[in-house]
């Protein structure tokens, strides 16, 4: 069994940060309120989905010193490409001259953590190196006078790059989906985000949950195995929930929603890219990534950190 590992990440964020404070100028909201019911601070937007996912790709590239000739796939998951088509993915892949493919994948939230686990399918049946992005601009999606929504969402993109290894560093995933939720969050052809907050925070938290559970079983672990949980950011008080449903102290929850607000495909390898840069996440450490998404659509990983030294 051919095992993968990522050797190089990175992130970016738009320079133009909105606080609360300045979305309470025309909207019937307050700091405190947001901050309270979800923990976020502000949020980074602008810049379309290509150009923060080549900004992402490119440093995860430089992290690990490779160029796009050493890339046998790009693959950049988002729900908010720049064109209906191409995929976002042919920005990139002419932007960083990737050698190999190129195509898109859209699992909404949990696009990411879908593409992390395809990468390490492509390379079990032969690619040796594949760069994941996780990218997306929902600030243009958001109707700026919904407080229901435009509290919620920011910009943002993050990458990895994934290649064979002798050893498999994907200790266990699970994907999953019901297509019957969604109904509870959407946007249109045209239209702005609409979603039922509180049937997606139930819902999320119910599925996520059983989805971590049932990605430390396949990895025959237990939450004492984790050394930190990597999970989605849609709203600090869902994490909470989902620590509090597996048994995960939330010390060990990385969180980066404060600053990012949800950035949807971003969030996770945002979340990595900056516990990985503040020192908190050390090699051999294992990781509990966790992600769910309009659809709804859900994903977890435990994956053994192992970068090359
Ligand atoms: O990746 C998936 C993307 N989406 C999500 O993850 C969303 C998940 N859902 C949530 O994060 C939460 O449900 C929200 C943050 C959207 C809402 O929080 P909540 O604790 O579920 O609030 P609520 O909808 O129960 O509203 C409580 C009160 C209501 O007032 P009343 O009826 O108690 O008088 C709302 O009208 O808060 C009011 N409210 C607000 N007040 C100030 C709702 N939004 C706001 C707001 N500012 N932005």
């Amino acid at each position: 069994m051919t095992g993968s590992r990522i050797i190089g990440w990175g992130s970016y964020l738009p320079e133009k940060v909105v606080t609360n404070d300045e979305l309470a100028e025309s909207l019937d909201t307050s700091d405190e309120w947001i901050r309270e019911r979800t923990g976020i601070r502000e949020r980074h937007v602008g810049g379309s989905t290509g150009d923060m996912s080549i900004r992402a790709g490119r440093l995860a590239l430089e992290q690990c010193g490779l160029t796009g000739e050493d890339i046998d796939l790009v693959i950049v998951a988002t729900s908010t490409p720049d064109q209906l088509m191409p995929g976002t993915s042919a920005v990139v892949h002419d932007a960083l001259g990737i050698r190999g493919g190129a195509c898109d994948m859209q699992a909404v939230c949990s696009g990411f953590m879908y593409a992390l686990t395809a990468a390490n399918g492509f390379i079990a049946t032969g690619l040796d190196r594949v760069l994941v992005i996780g990218a997306d601009s929902l600030s243009t999606y958001v109707d700026w006078d919904d407080r229901n929504t435009a509290i919620l969402f920011g910009d943002g993109a993050g990458a990895a790059v994934i290649e064979r290894a002798d050893d498999q560093t994907l200790l266990a995933f699970d994907l999953g989906a019901d297509g019957s939720s969604r109904h509870i969050g959407f946007t249109d052809h045209g239209g702005y985000i609409n979603m039922d907050g509180k049937e997606v925070f139930r819902t999320a938290v119910r599925a996520a949950s059983k989805s971590a559970k049932k990605a430390l079983a396949a990895a025959n672990m237990t939450i004492d195995d984790i050394d930190w949980m990597v999970p989605h950011q849609a709203n600090v008080r869902i994490i909470e929930s989902i620590a509090k449903h597996i048994g995960l102290p939330m010390e060990k929850a990385i969180v980066t929603i404060g600053e990012t607000a949800n950035n949807s495909a971003a969030t996770i390898p945002v979340a990595l890219d900056t516990a990985v840069g503040d020192d908190r996440i050390k090699p051999g450490d294992v990781l509990l990534m966790n992600g769910f998404g309009f659809g709804m659509t859900w994903a977890s990983a435990i994956i053994r950190w192992q970068p090359p030294t």
